[in-house]
């Protein structure tokens, strides 16, 4: 029989299914298939999210081998989520609630534990209560973008249905940069950041948190690139201050709170990922307002914006994607410069900074900084505009404005 599903090329399969899984619009009863490298996966289709209507289609697909799932048993689809080999539920109806954990239970879905939501996530560490319907054990592992998390979920804070966004935010991290994620968990942002060759600072109030983050980090072979630490990210910033071009901020209810410290964090040339949880028809407003007015010593623009997800009735939970710059004067010695027309400048560097930002050490010149006129002056030209001063023949000092420019 033809099923709805959605067809999509083989290597952004797994981005849709995490999709799909996420928008509980993943037809389980069915067999996912692969053919001249697209995948079809089935559907319910009233539920595909809207980025996936395109893909949608028909297709001849087996059912899944006589397993027998809670839905079977139930005679109803039950709303479950699934964090390793735990399901969860969200019922406020206690026996629905035992009713579906034992279906699950006697279901083919692989479960250890069923756990019913008890209260709502709370409290500075983020965690919730939870009633255990099935089971007893509250650690499991959960796979992620081929990235395995051990976590407890009485402990910390984790939630599955933030893949996709995760994914989109780390897939832009950059091999060599400084990622700093302030609000860190068990990993998940850190983890595939330092994956792809950032050097990563992640920070969390939880101790448990850290402690598998730490874990997980081993586990998905980037302990090198993580350093994990443990306390108020508020205490912790000094030691890298000035230091991120990246910082993953993902306190939603009270990041503002925080954005002086992300502030202090950031480089001369740095991204904020900032999430909020808002109300209002225009949902990016106060974020993009409280980050303007604590960066104005940047030039801050605004590259991306996302709805995530809707959190409660009427209320959003949002990303903005801020960049902060800063116009940096660095002194450099220039050295000949009598014989230098357009040209590559190896022998241009930075030496120490000009005491505008003291403590700074010297950077490396930005890439768009490595070839530019220079003043000859024994010519007797003009010096190029951008440059300010310029004297001697043989070694001599300028300042040359570093961003906001095109040499
Ligand atoms: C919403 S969770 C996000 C965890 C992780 N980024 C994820 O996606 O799973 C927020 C985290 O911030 C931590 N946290 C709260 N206040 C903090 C603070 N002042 N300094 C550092 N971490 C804090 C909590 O313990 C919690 O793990």
């Amino acid at each position: 029989m033809a099923v709805p599903c959605v067809a999509v090329p083989r290597e952004r399969g797994e981005t849709a299914r995490q999709s799909l899984i996420e928008a509980d619009a993943l037809a389980e009863a069915y067999e996912i298939d692969v053919e001249n490298g697209t995948i079809y996966i089935p559907v319910d289709p009233a539920a595909v999210p809207e980025g996936l209507h395109d893909a949608l289609t028909e297709r001849e697909l087996p059912h899944r081998n006589q397993q027998t799932t809670p839905a079977d048993l139930l005679d109803t689809e039950p709303s479950i989520e699934r964090l390793g080999d735990i399901v969860i539920l969200d019922e406020d109806d206690l026996d629905q609630a035992r009713k579906i954990a034992q279906a699950v239970m006697d279901s083919d879905l692989p479960c250890e534990t069923v756990l019913n939501r008890a209260s709502p996530i709370e409290g500075e560490l983020r965690v919730r209560e939870w009633d255990i319907l099935a089971g007893s054990e509250t650690e499991t592992v959960h796979r992620e973008y081929g990235y395995g998390y051990v976590l407890d979920v009485a402990d910390v804070f984790f939630s599955p249905r933030l893949a996709t966004e995760r994914r989109i935010v780390t897939e832009r991290v950059q091999q060599g940069e400084h990622v700093f994620d302030m609000f860190a968990g068990v990993g998940p942002f850190a983890i595939p950041a330092a994956d792809r060759g950032a050097d990563v600072v992640a920070c969390d109030l939880n101790e448990r948190a850290i402690a598998y983050l730490e874990e997980n980090a081993r586990r998905n072979d980037v302990a090198g690139r993580v350093e994990a630490r443990q306390g108020d990210v508020r205490d912790i910033s000094a030691e890298w201050a000035g230091w991120a071009d990246r910082i993953v901020m993902n306190l939603p209810h009270s990041a503002d709170e925080f954005l002086e410290t992300a502030v202090r964090l950031a480089g001369d040339d740095c991204t904020i990922h900032y999430y909020d949880i808002t109300d209002t028809a225009a949902p990016f407003t106060p974020g993009e307002t409280a980050i303007e007015e604590t960066a104005a010593e940047y030039t801050v623009s605004f590259t991306d914006q996302r709805m995530v997800r809707s959190y409660a009735p009427g209320q959003q939970n949002i990303r903005i994607d801020a960049r902060l710059q800063r116009d940096t004067w660095l002194t450099m010695i220039v050295r000949n410069p009598i014989r230098w027309g357009h040209q590559r400048l190896p022998e241009l560097w930075p030496t120490h900074d000009t005491g505008r930002f003291p403590g700074r050490s010297c950077r490396p010149v930005p890439a768009r900084c490595k070839t530019f006129r220079l003043w000859e002056p024994s010519a007797h030209r003009r010096p190029s505009p951008s440059v300010t001063t310029l004297s001697g023949s043989k070694h001599s000092e300028c300042l040359f404005p570093l961003s906001g420019k095109t040499w």
